[in-house]
């Protein structure tokens, strides 16, 4: 990986649900949360916009919370989140994702990804 990183813009298919101003590539965001977190890794978003963090976490199989003080924002993010609870659908969303050798590598590497268990709780 370079440290100068060249994806496409936005597809239009990122925009199925409806837009939101600075909506980033889903491609950005996935490259971002697989160089930095381990698989079922809690995702926070305080201001989450149209939640294109949450679904690349969801489609890379990292849980995710987002806030935003827009309703209309946040309706996108619940029609995106259900958009992607259809696994055929997240299935053809992580295939058309740029960014990769071809279309099912990511879906390869997540199977091939090593489980973390977490810690129900914490001792202090
Ligand atoms: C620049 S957008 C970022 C969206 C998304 N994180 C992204 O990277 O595409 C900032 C978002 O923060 C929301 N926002 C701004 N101030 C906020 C606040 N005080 N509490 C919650 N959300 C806020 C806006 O409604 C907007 O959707």
């Amino acid at each position: 990986m370079k440290d100068v990183w060249k994806l496409p813009a936005i597809a239009p298919w990122e925009k199925s649900c409806g837009k939101h101003p600075t909506q980033k590539p889903l491609s950005v965001l996935t490259r971002l949360i697989l160089a930095s977190t381990k698989p079922n890794a809690w995702i926070l978003d305080p201001f989450t916009g149209s939640s294109t963090t949450g679904i690349a976490a969801n489609l890379a199989n990292r849980r995710f919370l987002g806030i935003d003080q827009e309703e209309d924002f946040l309706k996108i993010s619940i029609e995106r989140k259900l958009e992607i609870e259809n696994a055929k659908i997240a299935s053809s969303y992580r295939k058309k994702l740029q960014g990769f050798n071809d279309k099912k590598e990511l879906e390869l590497f997540l199977l091939q990804e090593p489980q973390v268990e977490y810690q129900k709780e914490i001792k202090i």
